[in-house]
């Protein structure tokens, strides 16, 4: 007896006590015309919650409070907009005092330089320097050729094995912009930066602890092994009397002079470009090799288009700009993967001051999550939503409509854009021309916070042919 009561009054002490924090946290936050929504936990907030339940935390809150909530996630006070037009706004008007507002682990890591980290006059400098390295000019002189080739060795001799296609278009996303980048190959030395380019990327991804052992530790010390690498290999070009032509060149004597930038900043330049293609473009890779398989139609459709461009060619041609130009059903593929997928969902800004939005008043320094997720699914912008449809896209308003936020949107647009699809386009081209492929099954797809699979996305590959 004495037992259960003893049981009883402990529940009963906690249930109070937790009701108590809850409470004194809402208090804590309760200022005169911030949006609805609950903050959670003292310190942890509702973060537990958001990455447990994903997009139904989201549907849920919106459902309670509507499309603009309050919350608190990642470790910061949060308004989440899931409100098109509300977003819309927010991404077109940066200079109102609505900045980046990625995590302190991801700015240490990427470098004080990295465009993230920078807004004003410091990133229309580093955004026009960045323009000006992937130019339609320059992906169709340059950059193409670099990544036909790198393609086509990379994916020589798949058939007859069972390969991780997370794995191998993780290393192609890598290998392929540090070819175009410097023209390394893969050598010695990108044997070397791969698995630093790794650590630095778990790191920002993690809490900014720098404590031994921790993920965000070593993404520190991989950041460093990374800076001094790409310094030696500007140092070493000085010194050369060779010329080159790529990125590294072209950022080394700054263009035609308008975006001169110093060594640290073009050090940050290449780390962001590796950074921002990396698991986008690995991803939404992956993910198109994941909905081809499940899609006979679709794969049918899209190597129809790519026989048809070899047909006109030497097995020894590269793929030149005008093919890549003609992959219209490819580009819908690619789009349709990134939307059904949602391989972003949303980007972060944080308020410079108190701002009114919406009617609503946000404090100074508080995060705003454009949660553009859901945009995705709206079936009055894409009928049968949850179909994987890339017939709808061959109607190009549907890639210029207001609420397309794949790449983003306003002031911070993905540069990449054309680059990215470049290398899936050319990456497909060679995979479905080359081969055919059955899943191993058994392999689980995760689709939030990020679309990863856990263990790997493993299939068999085998000759087209054969
Ligand atoms: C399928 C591939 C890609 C997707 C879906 C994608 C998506 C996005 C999105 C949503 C943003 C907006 C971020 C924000 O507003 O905060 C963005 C920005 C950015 N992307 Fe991409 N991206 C892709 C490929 C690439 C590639 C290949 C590069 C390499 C150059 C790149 C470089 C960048 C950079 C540097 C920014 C920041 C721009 C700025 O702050 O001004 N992206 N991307």
């Amino acid at each position: 007896m004495a037992v259960l009561t003893v049981i009883i009054g402990v529940v009963l002490g906690v249930c109070m006590l937790s009701t108590a924090l809850l409470r004194w946290n809402e208090m804590k936050y309760r200022k005169k015309g911030l949006p609805p929504g609950t903050m959670g936990w003292p310190l942890f907030g509702e973060t537990t919650d958001f990455l447990k339940q994903g997009p139904s935390f989201m549907k849920n809150q919106r459902a309670r409070y509507g499309s603009v909530f309050k919350s608190h996630i990642l470790g910061c006070p949060t308004i989440v907009s899931m409100d098109p037009e509300l977003n819309r706004y927010i991404l077109m008007n940066e200079c109102k005092g609505l900045l980046p507002g990625y995590p302190q682990s991801m700015l240490e890591i990427l470098g004080k330089s990295n465009i993230a980290a920078v807004h004003g006059p410091a990133h229309k400098t580093m955004r026009g320097a960045l323009l000006s390295l992937v130019s339609p000019t320059i992906i169709r002189q340059q950059i193409l050729p670099k990544i036909d080739d790198f393609m086509r060795s990379h994916l020589s001799n798949w058939t007859n094995q069972v390969i991780d296609i997370q794995q191998k278009t993780k290393e192609m996303a890598l290998l392929s912009s540090l070819k175009q980048i410097s023209g390394i190959e893969s050598c010695s030395l990108s044997r070397t930066f791969m698995p630093e380019f790794f650590k630095l990327v778990l790191g920002t991804l993690s809490l900014p602890i720098n404590l031994p052992n921790t993920n965000y530790h070593r993404g520190l010390q991989a950041r460093k092994k990374v800076v001094r690498m790409l310094g030696d290999l500007i140092d070493e070009r000085r010194k050369s009397e060779e010329t080159h032509e790529d990125m590294l060149n072209l950022l080394m004597n700054g263009g035609d002079n308008r975006y001169k930038l110093r060594d640290e900043e073009i050090i940050d330049q290449i780390i962001t470009i590796m950074y921002s293609g990396y698991e986008t473009v690995s991803t939404t890779s992956m993910m198109a090799v994941k909905y081809l398989h499940d899609h006979p139609r679709v794969l049918e459709e899209l190597r129809k288009e790519h026989l048809g461009i070899r047909e006109r060619k030497r097995a020894e041609d590269p793929l030149d700009w005008d093919d890549y130009k003609s992959m219209k059903f490819t580009r819908a593929v690619i789009f349709e993967t990134s939307r059904l997928a949602t391989i972003v969902n949303g980007v972060l800004r944080k308020t410079m001051k108190d701002m009114e939005l919406n009617g609503f008043v946000i404090p100074k320094g508080w995060k705003i999550y454009v949660y553009t997720r859901e945009i995705n699914y709206d079936p009055c912008l894409y009928p049968d939503p949850y179909a994987f449809n890339p017939w709808r896209w061959l109607d190009r308003s549907l890639e210029a409509h207001n609420y397309f936020f794949i790449f983003g949107g306003g002031t911070r647009q993905c540069p990449g854009k054309e680059l990215g699809i470049a290398e899936i386009s050319t990456f497909l081209h060679y995979f479905v021309t080359k081969y055919r492929w059955e899943e191993m099954g058994g392999d689980k797809v995760m689709k939030f916070p990020r679309v990863e699979a856990p263990n790997g996305l493993h299939i068999r590959v085998s000759d087209l042919y054969t």
